[in-house]
């Protein structure tokens, strides 16, 4: 780029002249300079060169799964660099069939950074996002591409621009904690782009100035997040507590509830929660570091009957320091209330837990069955009390891996509404609530970040990092 045009075509041209006219300097001179000056003032050969010479682009694709807190994150003590007032605890779902995919590309043919979100262009303004930016180019590292010819060295990540396409493979809108796999696939995408050297517990800091949940998305399987005690945040990290494969008898349903409200997002309700409900002291200092210890345990022993208790009672006092918040803060809704007592009273009927539930800041459940079979049971009861509205399609009502509905016998809409009352409920069948869920999810918990190397899937187009 600092080879400018002119000052090859000057030279070139100088040669060709002290060849051709070697006694007539004076004219090669002059000619020399008119050259010069007409190359500069000439903008159309200066910006082809230039075009030349800014071709390529260098792009990455990575796939990030999102992830569901059993012991929640609510309150920050640094608003700026998001740090928690206690750990948490998640664990992260299938990407097959809740996941981000994100590209990032580089070239120096950028003018600026920009950013598409399912194919429309949004702002990269925002505090959140040049955070992730500044903090990952500041780690970036030299980079080759031998086969393409491409150098860029450290210190070039500071001028150069970056495009970005990001595609959830499931609705935005549905309350499913995006950002949180959004932020990680970003920070894990940029991070190879870069050739970061930092491990993914490191670039979980970076993920986590984007969305504090989103640092849980950098691993699979069960996931911590250490508050951490330094002020500049540098030991507020995740760390992967056991992988996908530790506990793989897991099944997790998930109820996308209906819902006409506009929801308070998470990050100004837990700041509301955290100015004004005593509770959420008490939550924070007495009840987590205990609960979280307990269910490290549970993790490790695979032990449900606790690991169930935990999560739904961790979940339950969420939900209470947001009604302690004033003004209050409603995120679950009459369906959300209905799916907690049909699980409490199977539960309870069965004389151990078969099924943990866990709500987030929405009205959606997430149910987590301790095997298959209490799966196919759990979906046979959600379906007796939820059944889809007539002119549903079946395959649209239950998606993921929906082969659980062969388990539970059910082939159409006349199946739904043949199946019996669950017999903890025979003797006081409740009303049933037809179309109070949009749809169910059905998923097991995932692995963590990978690379995409299929240059099919890139969301950018790899020859002009515009989106495909
Ligand atoms: C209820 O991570 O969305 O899902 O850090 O402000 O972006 P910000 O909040 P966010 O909060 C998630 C809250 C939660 C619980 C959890 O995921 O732990």
């Amino acid at each position: 780029m600092s080879t400018p045009y002119s000052r090859i075509y000057i030279h070139t041209h100088t040669s060709r002249c002290k060849i051709q006219h070697r006694k007539s300097f004076l004219f090669s001179l002059s000619l020399s300079l008119f050259l010069a000056f007409s190359a500069c003032i000439h903008p159309l050969r200066k910006s082809e060169s230039m075009a030349e010479e800014k071709k390529w682009v260098l792009m990455v694709t990575a796939q990030t799964p999102t992830n569901i807190a059993v012991i929640k994150y609510w309150g920050k003590r640094d608003e700026t660099l998001i740090l928690p007032i206690n750990d948490s605890i998640s664990v992260t779902l299938d990407p097959a069939h809740l996941c981000t995919t994100t590209t990032v590309a580089v070239s120096p043919a950028f003018q600026q950074d920009r950013m598409w979100l399912n194919g429309k262009e949004i702002p990269l303004s925002g505090g959140r996002y040049q955070n992730c930016l500044r903090e990952i180019r500041s780690r970036a590292c030299d980079v080759e591409d031998e086969k393409k010819g491409i150098k860029i060295s450290k210190k070039d990540w500071e001028n150069l621009h970056l495009h970005i396409a990001s595609y959830n493979n499931f609705p935005t809108a549905a309350g499913l904690a995006s950002s949180a796999a959004g932020f990680a696939c970003l920070v894990f995408a940029l991070g190879k782009l870069m050739n970061v050297k930092e491990d993914n517990s490191q670039l979980s800091a970076i993920a986590r100035q984007g969305s504090g949940s989103a640092c849980r998305s950098l691993f699979g399987g069960f996931v911590k997040w250490n508050m951490g005690k330094d002020e500049n945040g540098s030991d507020s990290l995740a760390v992967q507590l056991v992988d996908e494969k530790h506990w793989d008898e897991l099944v997790i349903i998930i109820a996308v509830v209906s819902s006409r409200q506009k929801e308070t997002s998470s990050t100004s309700g837990m700041r509301e929660t955290v100015e004004t409900s005593p509770l959420i002291q008490h939550r924070a200092k007495e009840v987590v570091p205990k609960r979280v210890i307990q269910m490290e345990e549970a993790i490790k022993n695979r032990d449900f009957p606790t690991f169930a208790h935990l999560s739904c009672a961790d979940s339950n006092q969420f939900h209470a320091v947001c009604l302690d918040t004033s003004p209050p803060i409603f995120y679950m809704n009459d369906t959300s209330h209905r799916i907690i007592s049909c699980v409490e009273k199977w539960n309870r009927s069965e004389g151990t837990p078969q099924v943990a539930y866990t709500f987030d800041a929405g009205p959606n459940a997430v149910m987590i069955a301790r095997n298959r079979k209490a799966a196919t049971l759990l979906l046979q009861r959600l379906l007796f009390h939820f059944p889809p509205n007539s002119d549903t399609d079946l395959s649209s009502y239950v998606i993921g891996d929906n082969s659980i509905l062969d388990d539970a016998g059910i082939k159409d809409l006349k199946d739904i509404e043949a199946l019996p009352p669950p017999p903890e409920v025979k003797d006081n069948v409740p009303a049933k609530n037809k179309g109070d869920v949009s749809y169910f999810i059905c998923t097991r918990p995932g692995r963590g970040p990978v690379l995409i190397t299929d240059e099919n899937q890139a969301l950018l187009n790899p020859e002009t990092g515009l989106p495909k």
